[in-house]
């Protein structure tokens, strides 16, 4: 059964080749030491994850970002401005990393996470760390250890706590394995900003794109189906016409008197919003309603990246 560990615990763990949950400051990774094909296979095993959907490779410098992809200049670029952080970016790959880890790419997702504990383990194992969210396939990404041993505790040997992440959704992707950046995934990390280093950057997000096979549209169910709303007025219209109580509502903004409800954030700030949506997503899934009643964000920041996984928690 899964219990909170210490970091050299946690080091031992995963120096005998096998997985334990480890906090970064997007969500909650299920790492493994990625040059062990075993460990590998069993972090596929534990998520119930389909083998060809591959894992990032977390690492804790520059320098080992280079032992594991081939790093050009622009991408270079992009790792000393906002590493460690919540970037992730798509490279091709050296020999080091199996192949188990990449689903067979050519190319390596690698990010330098921002978390002291996650860069302790790094640093004191000498791994890299092939870790996706520590969440059943699926299912929404956890943001506390809690939320990772309600999860996963009774197929790992544990979890390092350190604490309720701080941006909370995961991190965003972009490939620079080719001439053309692309961004794969909305994240953590504001394209406004990631434009200000690369210039203006095309996306990619479609779950048909097959550079980013995990990217399914239909993902983090909460347990209802999920509607969603661009306009409170029209939310709150269609809440009248309901039996309300039946009706779970997550939004933001002025606080609305509802029994089952979450304010992702009352301040109207993106960035707290990104970091409550598991949590909102789960309080709801767990509430007594058979609908989800959404109030998507306004398209800007990581407002983005909330609407872009509640799209998906809305699709079936
Ligand atoms: O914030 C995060 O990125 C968290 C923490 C733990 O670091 N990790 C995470 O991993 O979100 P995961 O496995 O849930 O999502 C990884 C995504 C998947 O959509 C996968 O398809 C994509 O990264 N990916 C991995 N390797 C790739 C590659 N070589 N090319 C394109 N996409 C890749
Ligand atoms: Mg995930």
């Amino acid at each position: 059964m899964g219990k909170v560990l210490s970091v050299t615990e946690a080091v031992d763990v995963l120096l005998q080749g096998q997985i334990v949950g480890l906090p970064t400051e997007t969500v909650y990774g299920l790492g493994a030491d990625a040059t062990n094909e075993s460990a590998v296979a069993q972090v596929f095993i534990a998520k119930n994850r389909p083998r060809f959907d591959p894992l990032i490779v977390h690492v804790p410098t520059l320098a080992a970002v280079r032992e594991i992809a081939e790093l050009s200049e622009a991408a270079e670029q992009l790792f000393l401005a906002f590493s460690p952080g919540p970037l992730t970016v798509v490279l091709p790959k050296k020999d080091t990393i199996p192949d188990l880890v990449t689903s067979g790419h050519p190319t390596v997702a690698v990010r330098i996470p921002a978390h002291p504990l996650m860069l302790s383990v790094l640093q004191s194992s000498g791994l890299y760390i092939a870790a996706p969210s520590a969440n059943p396939f699926g299912f929404a990404s956890p943001t506390t250890a809690q939320h990772v041993l309600d999860q996963l505790g009774n197929l790992i040997s544990g979890v390092v706590d350190g604490g309720p992440c701080s941006i909370g959704i995961e991190s965003t992707i972009v490939d620079m394995s080719s001439d053309a950046p692309k961004v794969l995934r909305l994240g953590g990390m504001a394209l406004e900003q990631l434009e200000r280093v690369l210039g203006p950057i095309s996306t990619q997000l479609s779950s048909s794109n097959p550079n980013a096979p995990g990217m399914l549209t239909s993902h983090y169910n909460p347990g209802a189906p999920v509607e969603l709303f661009n306009d409170r007025e029209a939310l709150l219209a269609a809440l009248q016409l309901e039996d309300s109580d039946a009706i779970g509502i997550l939004y933001w903004g002025e606080t609305i008197a509802h029994a089952s409800s979450f304010n992702l954030s009352e301040q109207r700030s993106d960035l707290e919003a990104a970091c409550n949506l598991f949590k909102g997503l789960r309080l709801i899934g767990r509430a007594p309603v058979t609908r989800i009643y959404v109030h998507l964000l306004p398209e800007y920041g990581l407002g983005r990246a909330v609407n872009d996984r509640l799209q998906r928690a809305a699709n079936k």
